[in-house]
Formats: structure tokens, C-alpha cells, sequence
């Protein structure tokens, strides 16, 4: 596996600037999640890494090769796609084995059957290869779209929101396989999605876009505890951030316009009035949808509390993170 690097990478398509001068690396072994609303570039940066898209300007790098003027076969990645794209005629052997059996590999017969095992295994399909296609499950299919990726062995794979059509349970399993297929194969991996679990979970690097924009790059927990804008903040956190007024809390620093309360930055028992105008029980936890000087604010408390709609409880802010004008991050 490579390292792959980006350097000034734009893209546009017409007016839109889909990729602006986006600087990444992707180490050698990392699982790099990039994280963006519909829109933000997701697509247009893996296209262009895989060669499918030509950049306006910058270069990328697979490993020591500058591949800017590289087919996408010789930028030698593998791409899983968002819808998955099955031969639906064929076996889930066959299918796996096709990206094997294209003239430029070479592969021997027995090579292939080996490989095609190995993935079945990992993916824990090993049952399902004499299927069609057609007769597995949504989840089976995206796994044999993930397999036929994993069946080569490319400088890097590259993921566009993979999981996304699949029902909440089957994403959850799915995560968890990714995360240890990586560990598995200490693979090269650049995964993108709109969906901050995955970023989370899955991880070793995030990097946020907004706009075509590279926003900031670092761990899941750097993201989350030191983001640089009010927009990084809001891409994690469940439930989100809390955006408000500066001044309507006591304490805020010179210049602050906005300050971001996360749940766990709302202290209950002391401090000033909330009214409590709902309380969402959600089994393991609880929502508390609070208003706060005319403000919607919401945090998290006790799975069992007996508090209803239309109390008073007291809360405060603690260790919150203030924003200016322009959104960045006062520290
Ligand atoms: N082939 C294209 N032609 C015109 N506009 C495009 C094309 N591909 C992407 N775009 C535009 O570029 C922007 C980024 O798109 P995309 O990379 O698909 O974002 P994402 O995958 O994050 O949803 C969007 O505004 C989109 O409409
Ligand atoms: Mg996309």
C-alpha cells in the first residue's frame, strides 16, 4: 500500500468549484474518513484521485508517482462506488474474480480461486459464492461490491459513502467489519460519507470539507474537542452542538459572537432558569429540549429522570467553545 497526497487539487464544473485547492495526505495504513453534507466534494475528490476526473490544477501523488497524467488503471487504486454495480447474471465467485481476470493482471487460475476464498472469508460470505447475484439481500450485494475491491491489491482503496443505502442495523455491522477488515490488511483507506458515525467509528484521520474546501484534517477526538470553526463543530456530535448568542451566558470572552455548547457542556442544578419543552426518552439515554431566554437548546440527562414538560431546572455553561463573526474559533 502507498501513501497518497494531494496538492492543491481544484476541480470545477462550470461555475461550481466542486474541489478547492484541497492539501491532504493519506499515510501509508491510515483509514482517512472525509466528511461532508451532500455537495461538499466527496465524489469529485475520489474521481480525481482515481483518475476518473482530470484536475484543473495541483497534483497528486500515489506513493513517489506524480499520477496526474495516469489512466485509471495505472493509478493502480480500487474504487467501491455508492450504488453498487454487480454483475447481476454472474455468481458472487465470478463476480469477485473479475477484477482478477482483466488482461492487464495476469492472474493464474489458481491465484484466483485462492483470492476469491480469502475475501469470501474475510467478508463472511463463503456460502454465498455460488449465488447470482440477484438472489442476495442488499447487505450480501455490498459486500460482494466492497469484495471486489478488496480481491486486488492497490496502492489504496477508495470508498464513496458505501454503506449508504443500507438499512441502520446492517451499517452498524458493516462499520464494525470495515474497521477490522482495515486492521486485517493494513490497507490504505480513503472513505467518504455525510455520515459523522462512520467518521467516528471508523477512523484514524478526518478531514472535514465544506464547499469544495478541505476545512481541517486530524483524529476523530481532535475534530471533536478542538474543531477550528463553527461549521467543524457541527459536523460531530450527536445530538449537535449548540449554537447561541455569545452573551447569553455569563462569561464570555472579548470578540466572542457565538458560543457552542455540546450536550456534555451544559451543567443541570445550577445557574440560570430553562424551561424544559420536551423530553425525548430515547432508552439508553435522554434528550432534554430546553428554552433558554427564548433560545432552543439541547442536552443530554439521566435515561430515567421524572422531569416533564413545561419544568424549571437551572443549568450553566462549562468549558464551552466560543466563535466569532466570521464563525472561527476563539481560544
Ligand atoms: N459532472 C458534474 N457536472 C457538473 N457539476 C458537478 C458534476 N459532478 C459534481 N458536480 C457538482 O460539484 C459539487 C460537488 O459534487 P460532489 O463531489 O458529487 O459532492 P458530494 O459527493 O460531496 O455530494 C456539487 O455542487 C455538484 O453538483
Ligand atoms: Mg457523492
Amino acid at each position: 500500500m502507498a501513501e497518497v497526497r494531494l496538492e492543491g487539487v481544484s476541480k470545477a464544473f462550470g461555475k461550481t468549484n466542486a474541489v478547492s485547492e484541497i492539501e491532504l495526505t493519506v499515510p501509508d495504513g491510515a483509514f482517512v474518513v472525509l466528511l461532508g453534507p451532500t455537495g461538499a466534494g466527496k465524489t469529485t475528490t475520489l474521481r480525481l484521485i482515481a483518475g476518473l476526473e482530470k484536475c484543473d490544477a495541483g497534483s497528486i501523488h500515489i506513493g513517489e508517482r506524480q499520477v496526474n497524467d495516469e489512466t485509471p488503471a495505472q493509478r493502480d487504486v480500487a474504487m467501491v462506488f455508492q450504488q453498487y454495480s454487480l454483475y447481476p447474471h454472474l455468481t458472487v465467485r465470478d463476480n469477485l474474480a473479475f477484477p482478477l481476470r482483466s488482461p492487464i493482471l495476469k492472474t493464474p487460475p489458481d491465484e484466483i480461486e485462492r483470492k476469491v476464498r480469502e475475501v469470501a472469508e474475510v467478508l463472511r460470505i463463503p456460502e454465498k459464492l455460488d449465488n447470482k447475484a440477484t438472489e442476495l439481500s442488499g447487505g450480501e450485494m455490498q459486500r460482494v461490491s466492497i469484495g471486489r475491491a478488496l480481491v486486488r491489491d492497490p496502492a489504496i482503496y477508495l470508498m464513496d459513502e458505501p454503506l449508504s443505502s443500507l438499512d441502520a442495523k446492517l451499517r452498524a455491522e458493516l462499520r464494525i467489519e470495515l474497521k477490522r477488515i482495515h486492521d486485517e490488511l493494513a490497507a490504505t483507506l480513503l472513505y467518504v460519507t455525510h455520515d459523522q458515525i462512520e467518521a467516528m467509528t471508523m477512523a484514524s484521520h478526518v478531514g472535514v470539507l465544506d464547499h469544495g474546501r478541505l476545512v481541517q484534517f486530524g483524529t476523530p477526538r481532535d475534530i471533536y474537542e478542538n474543531p477550528r470553526t463553527a461549521y467543524v463543530a457541527a459536523r460531530l456530535g450527536q445530538p449537535r452542538i449548540n449554537l447561541l448568542p455569545a452573551d447569553v451566558f455569563a462569561g464570555a470572552p472579548s470578540g466572542a459572537h457565538t458560543i457552542g455548547l455540546r450536550p456534555e457542556h451544559v451543567e443541570q442544578g445550577k445557574g440560570e432558569e430553562a424551561t424544559v419543552s420536551r423530553v425525548e426518552h430515547l432508552g439508553d439515554q435522554t434528550r432534554l429540549h430546553l428554552d433558554y431566554r427564548g433560545h432552543a437548546l439541547t442536552t443530554l440527562t439521566d435515561a430515567h429522570t421524572p422531569l416533564q414538560r413545561g419544568e424549571t431546572i437551572l443549568i450553566r455553561s462549562r468549558q464551552a467553545l466560543y466563535f466569532d463573526a466570521d464563525g472561527n474559533r476563539l481560544t
